[in-house]
């Protein structure tokens, strides 16, 4: 199914595109850790997000997918690319793609840039030692184009 998606900050509108993966990793669904499922083997859909250009290299940007702001982190340095919810848990702030991402012991997270509580990137834990955590998808850059899995 195509679906389109809004960018919300780095100013471009997205058009509809998607296409279909070859795996559906699993992903983090809730905001308490002690409620985080072990696996989650509902199906995925691609989702255009926006360009690669549209995200600041090692900073984020925001797009509005299936009713959802994701923040999407480009992490130069790292050579990687991570999505995110943008809604920070503590204090339900959707600023998570203006936070500053950094590394932890080697893992990647992002800091919120209101109670400077950071999160990992790959698992949506919470690294400030609270229960929290943020709901994470996975990310694909084609020829320019940076697609979530919704
Ligand atoms: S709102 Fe994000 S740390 Fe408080």
């Amino acid at each position: 199914m195509t679906r389109s998606a809004d960018l919300l900050v780095g100013g471009a509108f997205a058009p509809n595109n998607s296409f279909q993966p070859k795996a559906s990793p699993t992903r983090g669904r809730r905001y308490l850790m002690s409620t985080l499922p072990t696996t989650d083997i509902r199906p995925l859909t691609w989702h255009f997000a926006c360009e690669v250009t549209d995200v600041p290299a090692d900073g984020g940007a925001c797009a509005l997918i299936e009713g959802r702001q994701i923040a999407i982190f480009h992490f130069a340095r790292r050579g990687e690319w991570y999505a995110t919810q943008n809604m920070c848990p503590h204090r339900q702030q959707m600023v998570l793609a203006r936070g500053m991402i950094g590394s932890q012991a080697g893992e990647p997270k992002v800091a919120c840039p209101f109670h400077k509580k950071t999160f990992s990137l790959q698992t949506g834990a919470c690294l400030s030692g609270e229960e929290y955590a943020i709901e994470t998808y996975p990310v694909r850059v084609v020829a320019g184009r940076v697609y979530v899995g919704v």
